[in-house]
C-alpha cells in the first residue's frame, strides 16, 4: 500500500435508527470492502451523527465518497480533506465503540472518546454557523486525527502484550 494518499473525514446523520444489529452488518460489510479495497481508518457512532476518518489511494477514496454520498441511510453533512499529509495514519479500519475496549485501557479509550466528541461538536458548530474553515484550523482538526491514531496504537499494543 504505497504511493500517495488522501484523507478525509466525514460527519452525517442518521436516516434510519441503526440498532446493534444493523450497525453490526454495516460494519462488517465496510470492514470488508474496506479490507479490499486499501481504506484504513475509523467510525464512530454518537447518535444521531456519524463521525468517520477514511484513508486509501485517489481512486479508491473517490469511489468511498461516491458510495457515502448517495447512501440513503444517512445524510453526508460535511467532508473535510487533509491537504497537507499524504501518509497513512491507520493501519487498519475500525467501528470506536467504548465496549471494544477493556478495563486496561479505561485511560487511553475515555481519552478517544473525549477527542471524537470535541471533534464531533466542533464540527457542528462550523456548520452551524457556516463558518469558513481557515487552514489552520483545518490542520489542527488532522492534529488531532494524529493524536487518535497514537491512542488507537497504544491502545494495539496493550492488547497484544497482554
Ligand atoms: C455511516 C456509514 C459509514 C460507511 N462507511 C463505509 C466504509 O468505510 N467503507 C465502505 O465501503 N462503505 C461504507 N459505508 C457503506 C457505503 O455507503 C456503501 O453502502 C457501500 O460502499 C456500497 O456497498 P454495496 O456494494 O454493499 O452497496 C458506510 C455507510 C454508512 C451509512
Amino acid at each position: 500500500m504505497s504511493g500517495v494518499i488522501e484523507s478525509y473525514i466525514f460527519l452525517s446523520t442518521e436516516k434510519q435508527h441503526f440498532n446493534t444489529e444493523l450497525l453490526q452488518n454495516l460494519v462488517a460489510r465496510s470492514s470488508s470492502m474496506n479490507k479490499r479495497y486499501g481504506i484504513t481508518g475509523f467510525m464512530y457512532q454518537t447518535q444521531p451523527y456519524f463521525f468517520g476518518y477514511v484513508e486509501g489511494t485517489s481512486k479508491n477514496i473517490a469511489q468511498l465518497k461516491t458510495n457515502l454520498n448517495s447512501d440513503t441511510r444517512h445524510k453526508v453533512i460535511y467532508w473535510l480533506n487533509d491537504k497537507e499529509k499524504q501518509k497513512r495514519r491507520f493501519k487498519s479500519w475500525d467501528l470506536v465503540k467504548k465496549e471494544n475496549y477493556n478495563d486496561k485501557d479505561a485511560d487511553t479509550s475515555s481519552s478517544i472518546f473525549l477527542l471524537l466528541d470535541v471533534l464531533v461538536l466542533s464540527i457542528n458548530t462550523f456548520i452551524r454557523n457556516q463558518v469558513q474553515v481557515s487552514g489552520t484550523k483545518q490542520r489542527e482538526v488532522f492534529e488531532k486525527i494524529d493524536r487518535l491514531a497514537n491512542l488507537f496504537e497504544l491502545i494495539k499494543q496493550n492488547e497484544l502484550h497482554s
